[in-house]
């Protein structure tokens, strides 16, 4: 990546969206592209740049998208061709960019390529899958059972990393490197600014038993994609799955021509023992990570991603923050502790609300494939009860409930009288847009503020991080400081405290509580920004 490159992606903060969940315009109880066009404004009145868009392109939705049937076509039930060049044109008129999802290292079994490929071993597709005529190991699917599954069509096993739909492409076939690469081109010449990559480190496979660690190729074919000279200026964020510091570098220095960035999840562990079990975390454990991974990317000079939602992930504020009384409070406060620091911030749709996570008494409630085969197997051993509080607790559906517009029926997403295609949100007659915007604790304010702020700051976009609190207090602190301006940043954890900062401070321009002074008194996740004088 060039360095102004670099200078650029840290200036841009990314909206993401989940389509099937954001906005339905037609009635169908579908989020759709329209429904996302309708929102630009909205989205660019935050202070984001960018948009996210989790995947689009035609799929029989087993997984929501993420099983594509046709990558150079829209999903039947999101829109058309034009209307999403019309999305491409509504962003770019406002000065904003697109960033599709790009899912590489599967397909839909419904894709043409996997219904040629299971004809025999003599057609052209023949090899764009991996074959086998026995298991050649023991290698488990992410949503549960062996990921292999026996074709009667072809007579052998193909792999499948997720769903059993989701067939994982052969990438030691050089054909399939062609045919992505020639994806990336159609969406670059689009007019697509750059591409979030789906389980990027997965695309090479070293078929040992165990685990499928990074595959000795991986690197070539990201370069195949990316390091080309006709798509080296998009901006691409890769789903990694390493928090090994080295590997990251490999993927995301400069001069490697491979990725701009990568998601590190390293903290997305911060209040849970595993995907469905809680942990004693707290907001000292997500200051403890950010710290960690600032100062590791920072040394190594990469960009970082600053996120702490995703359409993977149940909503932090209510794993660690407070989401009853404190919650405005507390996301705001999270909000500061991440989205001022150095790297590129992503916001989750819902996140600029303070959504918090949902709850439901029904098993039928919910539709994430993921958390239903955990569902499967929990029951082996749990009673009704134990296994719902489990997937209440994990389920992906926390963060894809319809988006909570307003307080009607369904939350402003669709029509009163059809059925979303997920239930709205279990809180939000109480938590939505049309409240939060009219409640003096508007999260949605906060965040635009605070956007504004570092929007309109060199120094909290490309300045250096300096950490002042110490491991064992109960907040965070951190300056950003470029040439002679310097500000300071306080985040306070859950109990009251008094904080005396070393120097001194403007009056706070950020501030989710009433505050006259950087220094002093500070109340449970009161957070605060001040330039230093
Ligand atoms: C990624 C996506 C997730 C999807 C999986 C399989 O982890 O974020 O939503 O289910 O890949 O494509
Ligand atoms: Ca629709």
């Amino acid at each position: 990546m060039l360095r102004e490159q670099y200078r650029e992606f840290t200036g841009w903060t990314i909206y993401q969206i989940y389509p099937r969940s954001f906005k339905d315009s037609n009635g169908d109880g579908i989020g759709d592209l329209q429904g996302v066009i309708s929102k630009l404004d909205y989205i660019k009145e935050l202070g984001a740049n960018a948009v996210w868009l989790c995947p689009c392109f035609k799929s029989p939705n087993d997984d929501n998208g993420y099983d594509v049937a046709d990558y150079c076509d829209i999903m039947d039930e999101f829109g058309t061709m034009s209307d999403m060049d019309e999305l491409i044109e509504g962003l770019h008129s406002r000065g904003m960019k697109l960033i599709l999802d790009l899912v590489p290292n599967h397909t839909s079994t419904d894709h043409k390529w996997f219904q040629e490929s299971r004809k025999g071993k003599d057609n052209p597709y023949s090899d764009y899958y991996y074959w086998f005529d026995e298991i050649p190991n023991d290698w488990v699917s992410n949503f549960g059972g062996s990921a292999w599954q026996y074709d009667p069509v072809r007579g052998q096993y193909y792999l499948h990393s997720f769903a059993v739909s989701q067939a994982d492409l052969n990438w030691d076939n050089p054909a399939v490197v062609k045919e992505m690469q020639s994806i990336v081109d159609f969406w670059a010449d689009k007019g697509c600014d750059g591409f979030r990559i789906d389980v990027i480190d997965g695309i090479s496979k070293n078929f040992r038993n165990g685990k499928n660690d990074l595959g000795p190729h991986l690197h070539d074919y990201i370069r195949a994609l990316f390091g080309r000279e006709k798509v080296a200026h998009l901006f691409t964020v890769g789903e990694g799955h390493t928090n090994d510091i080295e590997d990251i570098v490999l993927h995301c220095a400069s001069e490697r021509n491979e990725l701009s960035t990568l998601f590190i999840f390293d903290h997305m562990e911060c209040g849970r023992a595993d995907k469905f079990t809680p942990k004693d975390d707290s907001l000292k454990s997500l200051r403890d990570y950010l710290v960690y991974w600032q100062t590791e990317t920072d040394k190594n000079d990469l960009l970082h991603s600053l996120f702490i939602e995703n359409h993977d992930q149940p909503q932090m504020i209510s794993r660690i923050g407070n989401d009853q009384e404190l919650r405005y409070e507390s996301a705001t406060d999270i909000a500061a502790m991440v989205c001022l620091l150095k790297g590129v911030p992503f916001i989750y749709q819902g996140q600029e609300i303070g959504m918090p996570a949902a709850h439901y008494d029904s098993i039928d409630d919910f539709d994430d494939v993921e958390c239903l085969g955990y569902y499967r197997k929990y029951k082996k051993t749990l009673s009704e009860e134990e296994c719902l509080e489990k997937i209440n607790f994990g389920s992906r559906d926390n963060a894809r409930h319809p988006m909570a517009w307003d307080g009607s029926r369904n939350s402003g997403f669709t029509d009163e009288n059809v059925s979303p295609w997920l239930l709205p949100h279990s809180r939000a007659a109480e938590i939505n847009v049309e409240n939060d915007l009219a409640s003096e604790k508007s999260v949605y304010r906060f965040y635009q503020n605070m956007l504004h702020l570092r929007n309109s700051n060199q120094a909290l976009q490309y300045g250096d991080v300096a950490v002042l609190s110490k491991p064992e207090d109960d907040f965070f602190i951190y300056t950003r400081s470029l040439g002679d301006s310097k500000w300071v940043v306080i985040c306070n954890f859950e109990t009251e405290q008094n904080i005396e900062l070393p120097f001194e401070c403007e009056v706070p321009v950020l501030a989710n509580l009433n505050r006259q002074a950087a220094s002093g008194s500070y109340a449970p996740y009161e957070c605060a920004a001040a330039k230093v004088k």
